[in-house]
């Protein structure tokens, strides 16, 4: 049994509003991406980490990647979705990855995964017959808004957050299940454990923090410049 990590690196960034793709983006000196792919290459468990890009993209050959031919896999078949993405992604590696085999799937938009955040999750769902993901109990109130928003936005109700978690990636699936989940889900999930949850599956939560950050719009950048800088000292 192999672990694979897939890196869907095919979004365009529309809520960061920067005039290059969100993964390609300066963070402390390097792309945004090269953040994800430098956890998952430190972690010796990860045969092989598969970078899944737009069959448009423009950006990936600008950068020198000496050193990581060993480790990458370049494959140009992102879809219009990250659902597409991942499931386009996993079909070009069927050559190499059996059904069995554990596929970690990690946002290019999560540069600050702490390395034993990844262990964690590698130690926690290796033995598990369904798989698991990185999710943090929510802290905050949560409220409703009225569908009414002519007053500007109000709070109609407050959602009880017990039992309630926030998804993160890495998602870590088999292979086989992660494929089959995809195609029945359909292209709009925005995970795969939620894909995986329509097959009627429980995927383990494995508690994580909140550094393990997606950058998403231009104030999250500056604070993942901050907790990948506390992180390396
Ligand atoms: N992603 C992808 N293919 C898509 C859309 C998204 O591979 N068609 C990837 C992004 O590149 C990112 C991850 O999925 O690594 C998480 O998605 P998100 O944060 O939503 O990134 P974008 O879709 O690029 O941003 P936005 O939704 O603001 O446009
Ligand atoms: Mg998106």
């Amino acid at each position: 049994m192999n672990f694979y990590a897939l890196i869907p690196a095919a979004g365009s960034g529309s809520r960061m509003g920067g005039a290059i793709e969100k993964q390609y983006m300066d963070l402390n000196s390097v792309p945004m991406i090269a953040h994800a792919m430098m956890v998952l290459a430190r972690e010796p468990r990860l045969s092989k980490i598969f970078v899944v890009l737009s069959p448009t993209d423009k950006r990936w050959n600008n950068y020198a990647w000496q050193g990581w031919e060993e480790r990458i896999e370049v494959l140009r078949c992102g879809g219009t979705t990250r659902a597409e993405t991942v499931l386009n992604g996993l079909q070009a590696m069927s050559n190499i990855c059996a059904a069995d085999d554990w596929v970690l799937v990690h946002d290019a938009a999560r540069p600050c995964l702490p390395d034993d955040m990844l262990g964690k999750l590698l130690d926690e769902v290796a033995d598990d017959p369904v798989g698991g993901l990185l999710a943090v109990p929510v802290a905050d109130t949560l409220k409703r808004a009225a569908a009414d928003t002519s007053n500007g936005a109000r709070a109609e109700a407050t959602v009880p957050r017990a039992g309630l978690w926030q998804a993160q990636t890495p998602q870590m699936f088999r292979h086989g299940k992660l494929v089959e989940a995809l195609r029945a889900a359909g292209s709009d999930m925005t995970d795969e454990a939620s894909a995986i949850e329509q097959l009627g599956l429980q995927p383990r939560l494995v508690e994580s923090d909140s550094r393990n950050l997606k950058v998403t719009y231009p104030q999250d950048l500056e604070l993942a410049g901050l907790i990948l800088g506390k992180l390396n000292e």
